[in-house]
């Protein structure tokens, strides 16, 4: 089979590319780079030893786009592109409503066009919003997130859900990804954001390397065990996997379906856990402070991932050992990321 994955350079992209390419798949990255570099791909090439097609190309730019999809004969998307830092969606609204609503719904034409009718999407936690309790489970309603990024991700849910109950034949998998951290074991690839992170694992790790002077821990009073925020931390590595095990599930689909499922591991840790599992696995100091808490960040959150266990047969293996083994492994080895 042939897959098709926007955003395939990025750092979940990129371990899922190499799961694709281990496992026999042939894959076709479509990516503009703006968060990620080319050199990712080349790392994964020389760990998968086999290479992929490449195609430089913005998901919005439709023309470009189907150009690929006449090019390979494309059997299924993974899409990962998209734009992702809470933060910065609520200076640039626009921006992100342009690039992960925009950007999906040339996606869907071009698919359509070709008639590619399979979908794997890189959906959220955040879409539960936060009226929901933890731990979020599927049946649980989309809730209000409240970010333009959150809010991005809760719309293309429901654009998939209006295309799957017009176009019989559509299958469509929404992965709702928790908070995946780590690298992949060879510490060849990882996260590599641009600037100052905006997640808590980089953050730490950069920290730990010299690269930032101390972690700001937003917040130590919220109502939780330590008084900092509870996250459901989850490798990237088994995240990737649960994008093979999603597409074998939409495989077997005999009619057309939209389906959500959470990719978390069920286990809450604290900023805190984290912070201390890394220093404890890895021998490494982090200096911290606690600073102001953030507006919109909820005190916890984590998964009921029952769902892609029984429905997908997919589990999460790795430990929190591996998860700061791996993280440390990386950014160790790469302090200056993949530049
Ligand atoms: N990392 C997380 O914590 C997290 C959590 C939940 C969901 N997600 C979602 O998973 C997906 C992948 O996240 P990631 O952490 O790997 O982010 P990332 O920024 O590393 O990867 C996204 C990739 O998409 C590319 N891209 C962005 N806009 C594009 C466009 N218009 N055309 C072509 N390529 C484009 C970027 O260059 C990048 O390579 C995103 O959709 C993100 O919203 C991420």
């Amino acid at each position: 089979m042939t897959i098709l994955v926007t955003g395939g350079a990025g750092y979940i992209g990129s371990h899922t590319v190499l799961a694709l390419l281990t496992r026999g798949y042939d894959v076709v990255v479509v990516d503009n780079l703006c968060n990620s570099s080319e050199q990712a791909l080349v790392r994964v090439q020389q760990l998968a030893g086999k290479a992929l097609s490449f195609a430089q190309v913005d998901i919005r730019d439709k023309a470009e786009l189907g150009n690929v999809f006449q090019q390979y004969n494309i059997d299924a998307v993974i899409h990962f592109a998209g734009l992702k830092a809470v933060g910065e969606s609520n200076d640039k609204p626009l921006t992100y409503y342009q690039n992960n609503i925009q950007g999906t719904m040339t996606l869907l034409e071009v698919m359509q066009e070709s008639g590619v009718k399979t979908l794997v999407f890189s959906s959220s936690a955040t879409v539960y919003g936060e009226q929901n309790p933890p731990p979020y489970h599927e049946e649980q309603a989309i809730g209000s997130p409240s970010s333009p990024y959150g809010k991005s991700k809760a719309i293309v849910e429901q654009i998939l859900q209006d295309i799957c109950r017009a176009q019989e034949q559509f299958k469509v998998a929404s992965l709702r990804y928790f908070n995946p951290i780590g690298a992949d074991v060879s510490g060849l690839i990882g996260e590599d954001p641009n600037g100052i992170p905006n997640n808590l694992m980089p953050f730490v790790s950069q920290v730990a390397v010299g690269k930032r002077e101390k972690l700001s821990i937003f917040g130590n009073d919220y109502p939780t065990k330590d008084g900092t925020c509870l996250r459901d931390y989850i490798h990237v590595t088994d995240l990737a996997n649960g994008h093979i095990d999603a597409l074998a599930w939409l495989d077997k689909q005999v009619n057309g379906c939209c389906d959500a499922f959470n990719l978390g591991t069920g286990n809450p840790l604290s900023v805190l856990d984290i912070v201390q599992g890394f220093e404890q696995f890895t021998g490494q100091k982090v200096c911290y402070e606690f600073a102001a808490k953030r507006q919109g960040d909820l005190a916890a959150f984590w998964a009921d991932a029952s769902k892609a266990r029984t429905e997908l047969g997919w589990q999460p293996v790795k430990s929190l050992k591996d998860m700061m083994v791996d993280t440390w492994r990386w950014q160790s080895q790469n302090p200056n990321g993949y530049c």
